[in-house]
């Protein structure tokens, strides 16, 4: 059957005009459950950084929320050390905090969020452990995930990263459960209070006799130097130095 060129377009026209509607309906549709699943994306990522919840693991969204009856978030200005007044956790939204210029860093963060969502991770009515995000770039792009310290605020508990662009085997092994599995227990304070935690190029030593040391990325040295990189700055004097300095002064924070 022969078709006119007349017919040929129109009729692709068509084609493109359903099917692109359908498409934007789809995605106008699924925008919703989107955001919900990147929320939930981030709360199990909470979890793992505090190991309340196993790589392997795989929680429903109600599990999840069931855990986090636990978690309190909390907003933290950076600016000051402290928490937030007036802001609600519940409904605070980390993408339309305040920025700012971030002060020359090895991180590489040029701008940054002067208000961010840290969370207490309670245990019988008292802090556990403290869940803190931390970004910064590695070799192809930022690396975004969490840190939990214990309630000493210098025992590192957990990391973990949902976020990044490292290549899969080299500097993607900060996903590697084995490498991961070498951060608990070691410390991110020296004695003088000074940022000490870094990651090393080749093997580090057991928790107890290199406690601010972890095993280098093999293959990945640009990458770990990026997680190195971030941890400097987070937890020194404009991350959460000054925040953590009064827990592990006072055992807790003014509100
Ligand atoms: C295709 C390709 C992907 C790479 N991906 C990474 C990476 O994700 N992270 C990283 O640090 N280095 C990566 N590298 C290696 C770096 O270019 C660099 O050689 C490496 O970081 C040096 O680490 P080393 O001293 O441990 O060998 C990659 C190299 C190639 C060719």
């Amino acid at each position: 059957m022969q078709f006119s060129t007349r017919y040929i377009l129109l009729f692709s026209t068509a084609l493109c005009l359903i099917s692109s509607s359908m498409l934007s309906i789809a995605a106008v549709g699924l925008r919703d459950r989107q955001e919900l699943n990147k929320v939930l994306d981030k709360k199990k990522s909470v979890l793992q950084a505090c190991r309340l919840m196993k790589p392997t693991d795989r929680f429903s969204a109600e599990e999840v929320e069931a855990i986090f009856q636990n978690i309190e978030p909390k907003v933290l200005d950076l600016t000051t050390g402290t928490y937030a007044e007036g802001v609600d956790p519940k409904i605070f939204d980390p993408a339309k905090a305040p920025i700012a210029p971030a002060p020359k860093n090895s991180a590489q963060i040029m701008n940054m969020a002067t208000q961010v969502l840290v969370y207490h991770v309670m245990k019988e009515g008292q802090l556990d452990m403290l869940v803190l995000p931390i970004y910064g770039k590695g070799l192809w792009g930022t690396l975004y995930g969490y840190m939990a310290v214990d309630a000493d605020a210098t025992t590192v508990e957990g990391i973990t990263y949902y976020d990044h662009k490292e290549t899969p085997g080299l500097g993607g092994e900060v996903d590697n459960s084995r490498w991961k599995g070498l951060w608990p227990g070691r410390k991110v304070f020296d004695e003088a209070g000074q940022v000490a935690l870094k990651v090393t190029k080749g093997p580090a030593g057991p928790v107890d006799q290199d406690p601010h040391r972890v095993d280098g990325l093999s293959g990945a040295t640009i990458t770990s130097r990026g997680v190195t990189n971030m941890l400097q700055f987070w937890f020194g004097p404009n991350g959460y130095g000054p925040y953590l300095e009064q827990f592990r002064k006072n055992g807790s924070v003014q509100s």
